[in-house]
């Protein structure tokens, strides 16, 4: 079993690499840009060709397996049973569209519900994030990260998205009043990186499954808490209110949810 997933690992790493070869290449000719449900919720042609040849590519690499794709080219699915891939082509649309920067190319591996493997490609900076249970650990290209120091809310960073902060949504101004400051990077991928490396403590936003499928993987096997707002288990099917933490950190904010602070 390790064998194979080591094995798929290296064909996954191949893939992706050549998914970036082809979407810097796409960079070079104007993008197409469409609206999906409102205007800062942008699709261009490269995340959908670039969807269609990761999902081709992964039914190559593994037959059996399912796909859930954000485009829709992938398998509609009910349940997470036998191997499942959850796929990001392009994370940060709008990032990728006004910066040419800070976006990433995500894929989770499921096995039965359970994470085994989790890849988060910053294309810009030819970074890829990658490891879970099934690799023992996680690498930033070769090499392997530690653990983030386990800190509590008052000594670092948190990552937020926008309007979770100006609603003041589950206590958002609380929770940044409380951080040592919010920062807001635009792409769920780029702000799961941060707490890889230990820049930023957390994070907090409405994802879907392949917003956080890689992240969820990569943040858990070093030691981080991956759970919606009131520290439930996430359902990987649907959208949840996530939060990513250092452990220190999750209890910190689970208690300003349940004393119902507000400033
Ligand atoms: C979005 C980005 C954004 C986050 C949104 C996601 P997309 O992904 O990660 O930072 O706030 O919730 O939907 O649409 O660019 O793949
Ligand atoms: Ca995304
Ligand atoms: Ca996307």
């Amino acid at each position: 079993m390790a064998q194979d997933w080591q094995q798929l690992n290296e064909q996954v790493t191949a893939l992706l690499k050549t998914a970036r070869e082809q979407v810097l290449a796409k960079m070079q000719s104007p993008l197409t840009v469409d609206e999906k449900t409102n205007r800062k919720d942008l699709v261009t042609n490269v995340d959908k060709s670039n969807e269609q040849f990761l999902i081709e590519q992964i039914h190559q690499i593994d037959p059996a397996a399912r796909v859930l794709g954000e485009e829709g080219f992938g398998d509609t699915l009910q349940d997470l049973d036998g191997r499942v891939w959850i796929v990001d082509p392009i994370d940060g649309t709008m990032n990728f569209v006004k910066q040419r920067d800070n976006f990433a190319m995500m894929i989770g591996i499921y096995q039965d519900g359970v994470g085994q493997l989790g890849y988060i490609y910053d294309v810009m900076q030819d970074v890829l994030y990658h490891g879970g249970p099934a690799l023992g650990g996680v690498f930033a290209g070769e090499r392997r990260l530690k653990a983030p120091a386990n800190i509590a809310l008052a000594d670092g960073l948190i990552g937020a998205s926008g309007p979770l902060v100006v609603h003041d949504i589950s206590h958002m101004q609380a929770i940044v009043h409380a951080s040592a400051g919010m920062r807001v990077y635009g792409s769920a991928g780029i702000e799961l990186i941060n707490i890889m490396l230990g820049k930023t403590l957390g994070y907090i936003s409405y994802l879907k499954p392949w917003d956080i499928a890689a992240g969820k993987v990569l943040l858990e096997a070093l030691g981080c808490q991956v759970t919606t707002i009131d520290g439930q288990p996430l359902n990987m099917l649907s959208s949840n209110l996530v939060l990513v933490a250092t452990e220190k950190a999750q209890r910190d904010i689970l208690q300003i949810e349940e004393d119902d602070v507000s400033l």
